[in-house]
């Protein structure tokens, strides 16, 4: 149209053409029509021509325009009679959204004064674009809204009229909304939203789309808005755990409150569709809730009671994540709580006897006891060492994994041994490890295989003649080291003759005690040692014994008085008669006392001395003290009686000494005729004196033999008796004493020793036994 406008033939065409119209109409108005937004001096009419008017007359005529409402906006130039555009005509400020729209014209002229009234339509131009009333709508559509659920819209308006006001709408290509225009009567349209695909908040929380208006004018103008489609949340998520089973690896014994696992799920929703509470579910078996609790807000589980990996070693929790949206939705998982063993068990032992006691003769390998251990760890916390008391003679024999048998070793002696306790140690692997203990006791059974022992295989008893009978002289002892009846030792005598008689008839030993008695009187001087043995038994099954020997010596007492020898035949009543030269000289033998004594040693030990008679102060004659020798002491003279009664007391060494009392006549004759006598004398007493000489020569070699075995016998018994037992005997005539002396250096000395020790110093202590002669008082 512009351009059209901007040729003035056309221009020309169309004035000619409205004016035509508008005179053919008869209306006697005149009609023009310009353009809105037409330039200062745009053209409109020929309006003086038109009304008829000469241009010279016009202004002589007071040619106006008066407009009511419009101004100036149109104006004429009294020059050529020209209506022109003077100012900016804006249609839709002239009229608003009226299609019509026109500026009424009074044109008045005076003398004469004529009115002419002229109609300028103003035609509307496409000025204005589509206009929407914000730059944004915002929509706010539920993710769960249904397949072509509709969302109205709010149009765009043009502010033009005509084609340049028809709007066209126009969507930005997306795949879930299509436009929907909905024509209402009066022509209007109105754009709305119709959903063609769900929507998922999730994956587009929110949409931009673009909505653009088109009028229809020429050049035409769009107008856009953008929409916001803001998708609200459904509760169309279940929460999610990262992962469908957690595996959890924990100790045992875990204290109270110990974290097993922080559980995180998550929910694509949001708000409180998003916000979850985690709990067991129902499959969760009461024992599981009551070891475990779960947080609900946070999702830990923690350990609420005691777990035991020997009680139960594997948990599987389900756990529910729920979340509050309405309806609920809810996800799931499992925690498998996988339990590690702790060494917490310490191994049991527990002991089988099978035979006890054991008897001391039992082969090794004897089976004694049967263990079993067991540990309720698993690995190597319940791995068990065994193990037994060292130097012990037994052992363990594994027979079967967790099984053993206690065996004997080596052989076991009761004796030495008599039971033995033992320990036996489970260990375990763990560390630390732990480990138990179990005691067995083992009792050595007895089996008879010792025989009663005596302390020494001989025995040396000394006992004193003239014992009375049934006195005990001996204690014998014997050891058995076994125990109950096998060491229960009875004695008896090893019968054998002596000389014509038994044994038995002699001494005799008590079965229980031992006691060793002596039947009858023993005589020395008929037995001086009896030698015998005592046989000592127990009473095992089959018995064991042996022997001991017993040398009982019969010591000798002083029971036999000094016997007077019968010189020579023809000698009565003891007297013996001497005859004695005058003549002899001093030391001359004139006779000799023999004497005899059945006892021996110091008993035996004869000694003479003259006994003083009255006037035997001046007797010439002495006796010598052991030979029992008379001799003279000076020469004979006249004063001498002829006729001389001599006693000599003959006395042992006995305590008491016994005596017998030799009485010798002595005639003193003249020379010649004693040397007869004597001579006869002499030849008659050579053979007996020789002989008594011998005999008492004999007889003290003989003490002197005794007394140095005497010595020789007590040194041996002190020297026994610092090593040996001591072995009790008590026997005797009258009080009883023992002699404990170990060095006796002479007769005398051992004879005052032997007074003093047995005078009773303390207590007997010594093995031998001997008898003291006489007590003083
Ligand atoms: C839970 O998981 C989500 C996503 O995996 C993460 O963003 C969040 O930080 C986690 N929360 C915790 C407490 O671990
Ligand atoms: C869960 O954990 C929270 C945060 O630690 C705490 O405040 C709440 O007391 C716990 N709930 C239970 C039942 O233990
Ligand atoms: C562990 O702790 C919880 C909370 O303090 C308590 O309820 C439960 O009784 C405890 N369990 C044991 C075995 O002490
Ligand atoms: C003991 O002596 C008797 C008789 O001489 C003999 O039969 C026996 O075998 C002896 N016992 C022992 C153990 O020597």
């Amino acid at each position: 149209m512009v351009s059209r406008w901007s040729s003035p033939e056309a221009w020309c065409l169309l004035l000619s053409l409205l004016l035509l119209a508008s005179w053919e109409r008869g209306s006697g108005q005149l009609r023009y029509s310009v353009p809105e937004e037409a330039k200062h001096g745009t053209f409109v009419g020929r309006i003086a021509q038109d009304l008829g008017l000469e241009l010279e007359e016009l202004v002589p005529r007071l040619f106006r325009v008066a407009s009511k409402d419009c101004g100036d906006l149109l104006e004429v130039n009294l020059q050529n009679g020209i209506l022109f555009v003077n100012s900016r005509i804006d249609r839709e400020e002239l009229c608003g959204r009226s299609t019509e729209c026109s500026i009424h014209l009074e044109v008045i002229v005076d003398r004469p004064l004529q009115v002419f009234h002229v109609e300028v339509e103003v035609k509307d131009i496409n000025d204005n674009p589509p206009m929407f009333s914000v730059r944004e709508q915002k929509l706010s559509v539920p993710e769960s809204r249904l397949l072509d659920s509709r969302f109205p819209l709010e149009g765009a308006s043009d502010a033009d009229v005509g084609e340049n006001a028809m709007l066209t709408y126009k969507l930005s290509p997306n795949e879930f909304f299509i436009l929907d225009i909905i024509h209402k009567k009066d022509k209007d349209k109105f754009p709305g939203l119709v959903l063609r695909k769900l929507l998922d908040r999730e994956e587009n929380p929110q949409l931009k789309l673009l909505l653009t208006a088109t009028d229809g004018g020429k050049p035409e103008f769009t107008g856009s808005v953008s929409l916001l489609i803001l998708v609200l949340d459904a509760n169309d998520n279940a929460p999610i755990f990262d992962r469908p089973v957690y595996e959890v690896k924990m100790y045992e014994n875990q204290v109270n409150q110990t974290l097993v696992i922080k559980l995180n799920a998550s929910d694509a929703d949001e708000g409180i569709n998003k916000e979850m509470m985690y709990s067991f579910s129902s499959l969760v078996p009461p024992l599981v809730r009551r070891k475990f609790q779960i947080n609900e807000s946070t999702g830990e589980i923690k350990v609420n009671d005691a777990i035991d990996f020997e009680d139960i070693n594997t948990y599987e929790i389900h756990v529910d994540a729920t979340d509050k949206g309405n309806p609920p939705m809810v996800g799931h998982c499992t925690v498998l709580v996988e339990l590690l063993d702790e060494n917490d068990n310490s191994p049991k032992v527990v002991v089988t006897s099978l035979s006890l006691p054991v008897k001391e003769d039992a082969l090794v390998g004897t089976v004694i006891a049967l263990i079993s251990v067991s540990d309720q760890d698993s690995g190597a916390n319940g791995q068990i060492t065994c193990s037994l008391t060292p130097h012990v003679p037994f052992k363990l024999v594994s027979t079967y994994k967790n099984y053993y048998s206690l065996v004997l070793d080596s052989v076991l002696d009761r004796e030495s041994v008599s039971s033995f306790e033992l320990v036996v140690t489970a260990q375990d692997g763990g560390s630390p490890s732990l480990w138990a203990t179990a005691s067995v006791s083992v009792e050595v059974a007895d089996v008879n295989d010792n025989a009663p022992t005596f302390s020494q295989p001989e025995y040396t008893v000394f006992i004193k003649e003239n014992n009375p009978p049934g006195c005990h002289i001996f204690t014998v002892s014997a050891w058995d080291a076994d125990a109950q009846e096998n060491a229960l030792v009875s004695y008896s005598l090893v019968e054998r003759r002596v000389g014509e008689r038994a044994l038995s008839s002699y001494v005799s030993v008590h079965a229980e005690s031992g006691k060793v008695y002596a039947l009858q009187p023993l005589d020395h001087e008929e037995l001086e040692l009896l030698q015998f043995q005592v046989s000592a038994r127990d009473a095992g099954m089959p018995p064991l014994g042996s022997n001991v020997t017993l040398q009982v010596f019969v010591l000798d007492e002083n029971d036999n008085a000094p016997e007077l020898l019968a010189p020579r035949a023809g000698s009565t009543g003891g007297a013996v008669t001497e005859l004695v030269s005058r003549s002899v000289g001093t030391g001359h033998v004139v006779a000799k006392v023999r004497a005899v004594d059945a006892d021996s040693g110091y008993n035996a030990w004869l000694s003479y001395e003259l006994q003083l008679t009255a006037g035997s102060a001046r007797s010439p004659f002495r006796v010598g003290l052991y030979t029992g020798e008379i001799s003279t002491t000076r020469a004979l003279d006249e004063n001498d009686s002829p006729r001389q009664r001599l006693l000599v007391l003959v006395k042992d060494h006995g305590e008491p000494a016994l005596t017998a009392t030799a009485t010798v006549l002595v005639s003193l004759v003249e020379s010649n005729q004693a040397l007869k006598v004597s001579s006869r004398a002499l030849v008659n007493t050579m053979g007996p004196e020789v002989a008594l000489v011998d005999v008492n020569v004999y007889l003290i070699i003989a003490i002197c033999a005794v007394s140095s075995l005497l010595v020789l016998t007590l040194l041996l018994y002190t020297a026994l008796r610092c090593s040996a037992p001591q072995t009790e005997g008590a026997c005797g005539p009258g009080k009883p004493g023992l002699v404990c002396s170990s060095a006796v250096g002479s007769w005398s000395n051992s004879q005052q020793r032997r007074q003093r020790v047995c005078s009773g110093e303390g207590p007997p202590k010594t093995d031998l036994m001997a008898f003291s002669p006489s007590v003083p008082p």
